[in-house]
């Protein structure tokens, strides 16, 4: 697209006293340390500011990703990423769609008023009205897309996007299974594996085959009755989210020279497939990968198929921020289904 007019102000800026007013202390919710969504705050803020190469983005949605959770209770991994006693970010929340208020110095190709989405983790900060974000993380934001649906796309699509595409090369014609299918990758994952023309099946508990089938899943297994790694079905693609088995688990159910692709799960199941899967590929011809996540590579492809209508995010129940505790509460219990999505003013 191109911009003929580019205005940039400095958030904050003197000659608008409205938004100044309105940008000098916003609601956020914060919290001062580890632990369930009980350390979780609704309080006033002193508002962020757009530095050089940032956009300061009013939020309107923003989605909670595992990653979220992961952050809040402060477990191992995080807490060596974000402080191992007391944690660096105050203001959770990566995966924001909103409505960019002012543009820092060096932007040139967004201005006030331009919606866009996109993951923030990293610097995070979208549990809040406004959140200053890197000019790099942002992607316009297709009209036809609701707020709630963009923010509920950029981790769980890329991963989506990565895990089944980049690392699974997916083929027309293949057998695939997603594992943990009822959350954010999975439901989202099912709908772009389908643009393949693959046979789909999704695994998650009982409470969610329904919302799996409508998300587009052709067989639904429930994890909690049938072990899809001993049920003596093979496919060519095997997602999973949950990684809890061993790796010879996972091989036991993928066709000869098929793929299984992670994108999280046990640290230890992730180590063992870490450093079996070279022997494992010798041996078998099969393979055992990993993604690691490349922030928002992929939101354009999403939005295309968003905009072709191959691409519907399925929405949990849709929550104001002063509800946030709550709803970290359902998702860090597993009871959602598809993505939980914060709303804003
Ligand atoms: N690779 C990277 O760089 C990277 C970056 C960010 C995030 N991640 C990872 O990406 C994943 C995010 O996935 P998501 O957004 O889809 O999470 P999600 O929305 O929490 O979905 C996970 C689903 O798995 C289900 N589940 C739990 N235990 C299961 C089991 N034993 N077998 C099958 N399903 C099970 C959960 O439902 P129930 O609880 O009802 O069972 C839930 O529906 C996480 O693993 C996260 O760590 C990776």
């Amino acid at each position: 697209m191109v911009r003929i007019r580019v205005r940039r102000v400095a958030a904050g800026r003197r000659d608008n006293p409205s938004n100044e007013t309105r940008a000098q202390r916003l609601k956020a919710v914060v919290r001062d340390r580890y632990g369930g969504p009980e350390v979780l705050e609704l309080k006033e803020v002193p508002a962020p500011t757009a530095g050089p190469g940032e956009v300061l983005v009013r939020v309107r949605a923003v989605s909670i990703n595992d990653w979220d959770w992961g952050l809040l209770v402060g477990d191992f991994v995080n807490r060596m990423l974000a402080g191992p006693l007391r944690p660096k970010f105050a203001i959770l929340g990566s995966d924001i769609a909103g409505v960019v208020e002012a543009v820092g110095s060096g932007v040139e190709d967004l201005e006030i008023g331009d919606e866009v989405f996109g993951d923030l983790s990293g610097r995070w900060g979208g549990f809040a009205e406004l959140v200053a974000a890197p000019r790099a993380a942002l992607a316009l934001k297709p009209a036809v897309m609701s707020f709630p649906q963009a923010a509920a796309l950029p981790q769980a699509g890329a991963l989506a996007v990565q895990g089944l595409i980049d690392r699974g090369e997916i083929r027309p014609g293949q057998s695939i299974l997603i594992n943990g299918a009822g959350g954010g990758v999975g439901t989202l994952g099912v709908q772009i594996a389908r643009t393949f023309g693959v046979e789909t099946t999704g695994v998650d508990s009982a409470a969610k085959l329904d919302v799996m089938r409508a998300a587009g899943y052709r067989h639904v297994i429930d994890y909690e009755t049938e072990d899809f790694t001993r049920n003596g079905r093979r496919y060519d693609l095997i997602l999973d989210v949950k990684t809890n088995r061993s790796p010879f688990a996972y091989l036991r159910a993928l066709q000869p020279g098929g793929t299984y692709v992670t994108v999280g799960g046990s640290i230890l199941r992730l180590l063992q497939l870490l450093v079996l899967s070279p022997v494992i590929r010798l041996a078998s011809g099969k393979r055992l990968r990993i993604v690691s996540l490349e922030l928002n590579k992929g939101l354009d492809y999403l939005s295309e198929l968003f905009e072709a209508g191959k691409l519907r995010p399925v929405l949990d129940d849709l929550r104001p921020l002063s509800e946030l505790p709550a709803a970290m509460k359902v998702f860090g219990a597993g009871r959602h289904k598809g993505k939980v999505v914060i709303l804003l003013p």
